[in-house]
């Protein structure tokens, strides 16, 4: 791997973690220690995690990345192998030497050797990874919803039971899981692409752990059930509460760090407890699919502040591998010329031909491309959410003719948006 001098790349153990934990610390900035921190559990694939050391200064990490090993990662029709980025920092000491361009070369090699098609990440700061061919393929939606939000009636919400319990890894984390999983397949079956689960132990038990030390003033984190007639439960939301007394009187704020309903009853039935908590004013979710049922529930969405930002971004790494794993919307027969500065072998023409919702043939193509555009939009529209007519609209994408590009922008849509509702 090209790294620049004097930098080389090595195999990071579990046994370092400790190195990992102090070089994290200089590269997000936070009030926690390294001794508090390594009383928790590490979501970090240690077979996939890698650091840069500077020759003769073994001990200091100056650069870290991981990847975890996502094998049932939503894509429009399907779930697919795909390494997800994560944990990319480098020492403010050694920033601007190419340390990041060399580990994400690396971090390529290492998917494909790893029979990974695609890589995602979520993005510290949205500028950094468009110059690898990373496309901003999902957005999220944060809301602040008024306590006692007026929700559309859905039938039998009101006859759902609910239990509301303090968080027990042990009771309730594969049930929280599971509901999660189900989730991936909704709704009817369609699939929610970029719906990623928490695959590995190490994600799971991370995820589970309700520090206080990270708690951030606020209560241990609650769990809310919903059960259908069955007594199976069918959804849940984890929260915190948190108060404030002002002169006007109690403004405390329900945080939710996850609201996962499996049918739109429960989803009512969640979200109307939720927004009826005594002593406090509002309730905030961040991470939310831009389409989740509560957006289309509240009759006055203006009301909840909708906030929009990115969410996922993908990455195509085999491109024929890639586009033959997703399924398409719509007919298409097109040949896409496509640009990849980092990725040689995905460069040059493509013939994709695939039928109404199912999957493509992709080969090398001799003919005239139909659309001509970069891996970086090609990846933009992997999940289906980011309109290849929209990329055309910005001038990212140049097309032939409208029929093609008409074909290939129904093809390559989803009709469930694509999100994933935690960072990791
Ligand atoms: C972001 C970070 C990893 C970059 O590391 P680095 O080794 O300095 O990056 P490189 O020198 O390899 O830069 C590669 C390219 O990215 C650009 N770049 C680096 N950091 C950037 C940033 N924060 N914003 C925009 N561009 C950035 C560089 O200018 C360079 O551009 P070029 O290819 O046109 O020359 C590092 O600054 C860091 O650790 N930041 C804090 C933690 C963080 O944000 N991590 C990302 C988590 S998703």
């Amino acid at each position: 791997m090209p790294f620049p001098e004097p930098y080389r790349l090595i195999p990071i153990p579990a046994d370092r973690h400790d190195d990992v934990l102090a070089l994290d610390l200089w590269a997000f900035p936070s009030g926690e220690t390294i001794e508090a921190l390594r009383e928790l559990p590490s979501p970090l694939s240690w077979d996939r995690t890698y650091g840069v050391i500077r020759s003769g200064d073994d001990d200091l990490l100056a650069g870290f990345h991981g990847a975890y090993p996502l094998r049932a990662y939503p894509v429009p029709g399907a779930e697919v192998s795909c390494g997800w980025l994560t944990w990319v920092g480098v020492h403010p000491a050694h920033r601007r030497r190419g340390i990041l361009r060399g580990m994400i070369e690396h971090h390529f090699a290492d998917c494909l050797a790893h029979g990974e098609a695609i890589s995602g990440l979520m993005a510290a700061e949205t500028p950094i990874y468009g110059r690898f061919g990373y496309g901003m393929a999902s957005a999220q939606v944060s809301l602040t919803i008024p306590r006692g939000a007026a929700l559309r009636p859905v039938a039998g919400a009101a006859d759902l039971d609910v239990a509301l319990e303090v968080w027990d890894a042990a009771a309730h984390g594969d049930l929280v899981a599971g509901i999660h999983r189900d989730y991936a397949r909704l709704p009817m079956g369609l699939g929610r692409p970029g719906w990623a689960t928490r695959e590995t132990p190490g994600q799971r038990e991370s995820r589970d752990t309700d520090a206080p030390s990270r708690r951030g003033g606020r209560e241990a984190l609650r769990v809310l059930l919903v059960r259908d007639e069955t007594g199976t439960a069918v959804a849940y939301a984890t929260f915190r509460r948190s108060s404030e007394w002002l002169r006007g009187g109690a403004e405390g704020t329900v945080h939710v760090r996850e609201a996962v309903a499996l049918t739109a009853a429960a989803a009512h039935r969640m979200w109307s407890v939720l927004l009826d908590l005594d002593l406090t004013s509002k309730v905030q979710i961040a991470n939310l699919p831009v389409d989740d049922p509560i957006v289309s529930l509240l009759v006055d969405v203006r009301g909840a502040v909708p906030d929009y930002q990115d969410n996922s971004w993908l990455r195509i790494l085999d491109l024929p591998a890639a586009l033959s794993q997703r399924a398409y919307a719509g007919e298409v027969d097109v040949v896409l010329e496509v640009a990849d500065a980092m990725l040689p072998a995905n460069a040059g023409r493509w013939r994709v031909r695939a039928a109404a919702w199912g999957y493509a043939d992709v080969t090398a193509s001799d003919d005239e491309p139909d659309l001509v555009l970069d891996i970086r939009e090609l990846s933009a529209a992997h999940l289906g959410s980011v309109s290849l007519s929209s990329l055309a609209q910005a001038g990212l994408i140049q097309a032939r003719t409208p029929e093609a590009l008409r074909a290939a922008t129904a093809a390559w849509s989803w009709p469930v948006a694509a999100a994933a509702n935690w960072i990791f």
